[in-house]
């Protein structure tokens, strides 16, 4: 790998490709499943922000289990390392998927595009648990390596929950079917919760059933500002309280993410132009009462106006609205990479705290970079990103490790969804015990004792 963040070095232990390897792929994959041509390889080498360089030579893509298991088995036996990818290239392939109406239960591969799986359960009147701003592109099976949290969490909670089976392939080849479609098993281990959030590094998930929740007929979107954070936390108390169980997206951003979003972002418009506010809010309401719950959300936002909460607000009023908000919070992250170069880091900190990272970092980057605050904040899950026009050592110094350091004080997560991945391996002692680490190190070997999976991820090499 080359990047301006990570610089590290292959190890020997893993064999080089050559073409018997490439031929072996040839004879289980057919020619177009094989590609060597240097473009596309390049593509599956870069990530979606073109930080990390990744120097795989060859790209496979198989489109079944026994495909997948095959690949592994061999590699594993001439130890030659493997990176699952989703969303970046399509590894896993398209799919049929299928649904079990009455129980609300969607078994598909792992190479289905999250958004045609939500269009796919909405025309049965459904919705997948999970939603965001990448649902374009990234795949089912890499939402569930990377424990994806999102837009809904609020409301439907972790994958960890939704989950309901996997069929995964092991780094041997073995096939490991878990793929059941119940809601409640208590038989042993629950081994399928091994595999999700664990970034590739321990098997291939191939196919999923995930519990879908019921499509409710009143979805209604308000964009709010504050003035202060203090009022920004208070609103999502009272959020909890007042809009309760039809409450189904408490999102945040400062001041400096809406000007970049209105800079960089085609066809938005900031819907509370009149003044800079210093936070903005993004609230959705979703439930089965369309009068009750738009009479709800006003009354909702006439007392957070009269309390001195909010500054101002709008609630959509047509299906253009809403996504205009939507986009604005969801554009973000597109945003921010046309500045250049984007420090990203995705923390979960106490809300009462999860500002004052953000503050502080301003005050250490000072002109060097823009800081930018926004993230789930109903779930305490700051993303703080750091942007400039050129990644430089001088500015990093400037963050980590503080960053690390302030947010282990507080007893936060250095991940709170985006996952280690290459970026945070070395740095998961911020957030886990020796003995955790340990224990996952033991787990690793056991699953995958050549390390073939996923190299240089996750972990930090020093206890593989
Ligand atoms: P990839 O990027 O291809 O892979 C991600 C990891 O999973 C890698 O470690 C890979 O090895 C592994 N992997 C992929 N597929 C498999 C498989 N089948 N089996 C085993 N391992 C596999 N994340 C959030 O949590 N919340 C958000 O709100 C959010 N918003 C985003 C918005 C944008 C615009 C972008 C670009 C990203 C966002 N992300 C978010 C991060 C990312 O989209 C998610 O983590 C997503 O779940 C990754 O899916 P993917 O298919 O693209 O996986
Ligand atoms: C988000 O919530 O927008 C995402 O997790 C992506 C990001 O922070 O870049
Ligand atoms: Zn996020």
């Amino acid at each position: 790998f080359s990047s301006a963040a990570a610089h590290i070095q292959r190890n020997p232990a893993y064999s080089v490709l050559n073409p018997d390897d490439v031929s072996y792929f040839k004879s289980i994959l057919g020619e177009s499943g094989v590609v060597q041509d240097e473009d596309r390889v390049a593509v599956a080498n870069v990530d979606w922000m073109g930080k990390y360089k990744g120097a795989s030579q060859l790209l496979l893509l198989p489109k079944s289990t026994t495909e997948v298991s095959k690949i592994l088995s061999y590699c594993n036996s001439r130890r030659l390392a493997v990176v699952p990818q989703g969303g970046n290239t399509g590894l896993v392939g398209g799919s049929v998927p299928v649904y079990d109406e009455v129980n609300g239960i969607l078994t598909c591969e792992a190479g289905c595009v999250l958004e045609n799986l939500s269009s796919f359960v909405e025309n049965k009147g459904f919705i997948m648990p999970l939603d965001l701003g990448a649902k374009g592109s990234c795949h089912i099976g890499g939402n569930i390596s990377t424990n994806a949290g999102g837009l809904r969490f609020i409301r439907y909670g972790s994958l960890h929950g939704s989950v309901l089976g996997l069929e995964v392939v092991l780094a041997n080849g073995t096939v490991l079917d878990m793929l059941t479609t119940l809601r409640k098993d208590n038989t042993g281990y629950d081994l399928k919760h091994l595999f999700i959030g664990s970034e590739g590094s321990l098997g291939v998930v191939t196919k999923v059933a995930i519990l879908t929740p019921a499509k409710l007929p009143s979805t209604n979107v308000a964009f709010l500002s504050c003035n202060d954070y203090i009022s920004c936390q208070k609103l999502l108390l009272a959020a909890k309280r007042s809009l309760g169980e039809i409450l189904s997206a408490f999102e945040f951003m400062d001041r400096h993410c809406i000007d970049l979003a209105m800079k960089h972002l085609e066809g938005v418009h900031n819907p509370l132009p009149v003044s800079p506010y210093k936070f903005y809010v993004l609230i959705e309401t979703t439930g089965s009462d369309e009068s009750n719950d738009k009479a709800k959300l006003e009354a909702f936002l006439l007392r957070s106006m009269e309390d001195g909460l909010v500054a101002d607000g709008v609630i959509a009023q047509d299906i253009s609205q809403a996504s205009n908000f939507w986009r604005i919070r969801e554009g973000i992250s597109e945003a921010s990479v046309k500045v250049g170069a984007v420090y990203k880091y995705d923390l979960s900190i106490p809300v009462e705290k999860l500002y004052d990272i953000v503050e502080e970092m301003r005050g250490r980057v000072g002109d060097m970079g823009e800081v930018l605050g926004y993230g789930h904040l109903g779930d305490g899950n700051l993303h703080l990103n750091i942007l400039s026009t050129k990644y430089s050592d001088k500015i990093l110094a400037q963050i980590e490790p503080f960053v690390y350091e302030w947010t282990s004080k507080q007893r936060g997560s250095i991940s709170a969804e985006h996952g280690l991945g290459l970026m945070k391996a070395e740095k998961i002692h911020y957030s886990k015990s020796s003995e955790a680490v340990q224990l996952m190190a033991s787990i690793k070997k056991l699953l995958d004792p050549n390390s073939i999976l996923n190299p240089y991820k996750v972990l930090p090499q020093s206890v593989l």
